[in-house]
Formats: C-alpha cells, sequence, structure tokens
C-alpha cells in the first residue's frame, strides 16, 4: 500500500488514523516567548476541533497530525506533525538569480544551514539543485542531511509541475512542497502536493500564503493538515493570531521576509530597540531578528547572496534573549506587510497574478 510506503520514507513509527476531516477550533495566540507555544496548544485541542466524515478525494484518506510540533531552539530543529524533522534555519532564494542561487546555496551549506527555499516562481530551482549538487560532491553534505522545499505555482498544479520542480532541482524528492499561493484551483493544488507525498516525491507539504478561511477549506476538502504553513513574517508583522490558528493544527509557521525583505531591511537594521540588543550582545542586528524569530518559535531562511551575511545567519546558538529583550522586540509589531511585487519573476508569472491581491 503506498501509505505504507510512505510512512517508512517520511520515519514515522506511530500508527496514525485514517479518514479524519479537520474542523474548525477556537484561535488562541500563543504566550511570549515560548518557543513551544505551538507544542503548548495541544493535540487534544486540534482533536477536539475534528469532526468526522469522509472526504471525496482519494488522499483525504492520508491522517491527521501523528503528533504535536516540537520546536527546539538550541537544537535548531523542530519535529513536525508527521514525524518529520526540520531545521529552523537556513537559506531563501527569492529575488536571485540562478547563478547567485547556486553560489547562496553552496556557500549557507558550507556555513552549516540546511534548511534551503525556492520556489518554480523564483526561475532559480535549477540554480539552487546546481549549489546543492556542488556541496554534495564537494563532501561538505549528503543529500539525506538537506532539507529543500519548494512550492508550486498555479499553472504547476500536476504530476508535470511536480516532476519538473524535481528535474529543475535535479533531486528525487524534496523534503517540503508548498502550494505557494491561494490561486487558481488550490483545491487540486493541495490534492496534488498530497499526492507528491504519497509517491514519496515530498516528504512533507505546506500552504503559503492562504488566509485562515482558505486554510480551513483546503484542510476540509482534503482531510490532512499541512505540517507547514509560510507566511510574510518580521518585527513589524508578528503574526501571533496566525502562529496561534495554526497551532491547531499542529502546523510550523515558517517566517518569510524575516528581516523584512529586501530593500526593507535598513528598518530593522537601524532600528534603535534592535541595536540595542545587538551591542549587548555583540552580535548583528539581523542576527538579533532571527534569533527573535527561533525564540518565538518560527522557522526562518533568511535570503542572502553575500557570503559574510549568510556565514552569520546560521551563528545564532551562541547567545539567547531575555524575557524583557523578547517583549521589547514584541513591542514593535505594527500589523504592516512589506510585499510588493518586485524582483525577478517571469512575465507569465507576473501575468498569471491577475487582480490577485496578497493576503496571508
Ligand atoms: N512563500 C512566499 O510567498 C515567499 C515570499 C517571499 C520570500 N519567500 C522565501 O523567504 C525567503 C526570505 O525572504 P527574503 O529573502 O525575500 O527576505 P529577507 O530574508 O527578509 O531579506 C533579504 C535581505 O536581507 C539581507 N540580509 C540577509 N542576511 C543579512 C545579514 N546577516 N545582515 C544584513 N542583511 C542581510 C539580504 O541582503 P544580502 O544579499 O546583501 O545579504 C537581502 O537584501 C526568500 O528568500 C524566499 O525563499 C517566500
Amino acid at each position: 500500500m503506498a501509505y505504507m510506503s510512505r510512512r517508512a520514507f517520511i520515519g514515522l513509527s506511530s500508527t496514525l488514523a485514517a479518514g479524519t476531516v479537520f474542523g474548525l477550533g477556537a484561535c488562541s495566540a500563543p504566550s511570549a516567548n515560548s518557543a513551544n507555544s505551538q507544542q503548548q496548544t495541544s493535540a487534544t485541542e486540534a482533536s477536539q476541533a475534528e469532526a468526522s466524515g469522509s472526504a471525496s478525494s482519494s488522499v483525504a484518506s492520508l491522517t491527521a497530525p501523528s503528533q504535536a510540533l516540537s520546536f527546539d531552539v538550541e537544537a535548531g530543529k523542530v519535529t513536525l506533525s508527521n514525524g518529520v524533522e526540520m531545521p529552523t534555519y537556513g537559506i531563501g532564494t527569492y529575488i536571485l538569480t540562478p547563478e547567485q542561487a547556486a553560489e547562496s546555496v553552496f556557500w549557507a551549506i558550507e556555513a552549516g544551514a540546511r534548511l534551503i527555499d525556492t520556489a518554480a516562481a523564483y526561475n532559480n530551482e535549477e540554480g539552487v539543485g546546481q549549489g546543492i549538487a556542488r556541496a554534495i560532491d564537494a563532501g561538505l553534505v549528503q543529500r539525506e542531511e538537506l532539507f529543500v522545499t519548494t512550492k508550486l505555482w498555479n499553472n504547476g498544479y500536476s504530476e508535470d509541475g511536480v516532476n519538473g520542480a524535481l528535474e529543475r532541482l535535479g533531486l528525487d524528492y524534496v523534503d517540503l512542497l508548498f502550494v505557494h499561493q491561494a490561486m487558481g484551483d488550490y483545491l487540486h493544488g493541495y490534492e496534488i502536493v498530497l499526492q507528491a507525498m504519497e509517491e514519496e516525491k515530498t516528504r512533507s507539504v505546506g500552504l503559503s500564503n492562504h488566509t485562515n478561511a482558505q486554510f480551513v477549506e483546503v484542510i476540509s476538502a482534503l482531510g490532512v493538515a499541512p505540517q507547514v504553513a509560510q507566511y510574510e513574517c518580521h518585527p513589524h508583522l508578528q503574526r501571533h493570531a496566525a502562529q496561534g490558528f495554526l497551532a491547531q493544527y499542529e502546523t510550523q509557521l515558517e517566517s518569510w521576509f524575516p528581516l523584512g525583505g529586501k530593500g526593507n531591511t535598513q528598518v530593522f537594521l537601524e532600528d534603535e530597540t534592535i541595536l540595542g540588543i545587538a551591542q549587548a550582545h555583540n552580535k548583528s542586528a539581523a542576527q538579533i531578528i532571527e534569533r527573535w524569530h527561533l525564540q518565538e518559535g518560527r522557522v526562518i531562511m533568511p535570503g542572502s547572496h553575500n557570503q559574510d551575511h549568510i556565514r552569520e545567519n546560521t551563528a545564532l546558538f551562541d547567545f539567547s534573549l531575555s524575557d524583557d529583550e523578547m517583549a521589547s522586540i514584541r513591542s514593535l509589531d505594527q500589523n504592516s506587510a512589506y510585499y510588493g511585487m518586485v524582483g525577478s519573476m517571469s512575465q507569465d508569472v507576473l501575468e498569471s497574478f491577475g487582480d490577485y491581491t496578497f493576503e496571508a
């Protein structure tokens, strides 16, 4: 049975209940400075919110989350709800050319990062794959030690879309496959990523930039919560409510634009509060923000094409922020996003946005 082999693939050992459809439970924000906050919103709550029923899709029989999230700040790892271990920090590749992505990914692996994030829409999956291949060839790492993430655009909700991503990356499987946006037939997009998990083309699945309502719609239709969700998240858009919402489903929040995004970073890197904390720890402002994300229980993959920055972004474990320091960064929240349509997306991709507005 395909499902049994998938279990072996993701390293699960527990028996999982099949045929569960999720309902919507109450939201609760995680507590301050609690890396285990998602874990604390218990599996019991999630299961209390369950409503039994049979979903129509062939992949709907997958499973409820098998376990609570377990986010280990100091180990730099989170165990996802399906038992897969994910690094909590790594490298992002948005806006990087394929050549830049190849270099950045290699530098990041060399510096100790194991989480790599790309997307079909970034037009650099080949470059990312080259960086990975180069690092493996150099003996820096083995494929199994990496956690490679990509995302399907709405023109890729098909087996060909999944296979195309793997071919461009030069990999047999990825570790996490997202539906990039709630665009087009995103229910079908989610069905495709779940199918890819059954076929061992990905070890886990994610939703990116879906509103809470869309998130619930998808889960209700297909009967399984994603292990990870990506949203824009930084000191001016802290996403505590979203994190509490996701915790009901044991879904890990991964912050994109962790430093505010290219072109916006100065607002944080020159912020007096952050600089004061940086001075106290003899760390850079970027490291303080990154460490803050980790202590809030969020995965990060800052983008960079600067080898010094990339090294800095992996050196986050020889200091920690106090409750007061965490609270003072929390006080910077303005609930304001920085995303703008910039960068190197192809004309096809840009046109496919249509009138879509990002609402995550
Ligand atoms: N799911 C989605 O819709 C979505 C959307 C956007 C992004 N993402 C993912 O999230 C990742 C992170 O977001 P992002 O790259 O757009 O934004 P970001 O990580 O917030 O910011 C990137 C900017 O930070 C600078 N930077 C990185 N490390 C630094 C350091 N140590 N000190 C000073 N500056 C530093 C980079 O410049 P240098 O190159 O000079 O270091 C770059 O200008 C992306 O790369 C992508 O993989 C996902």
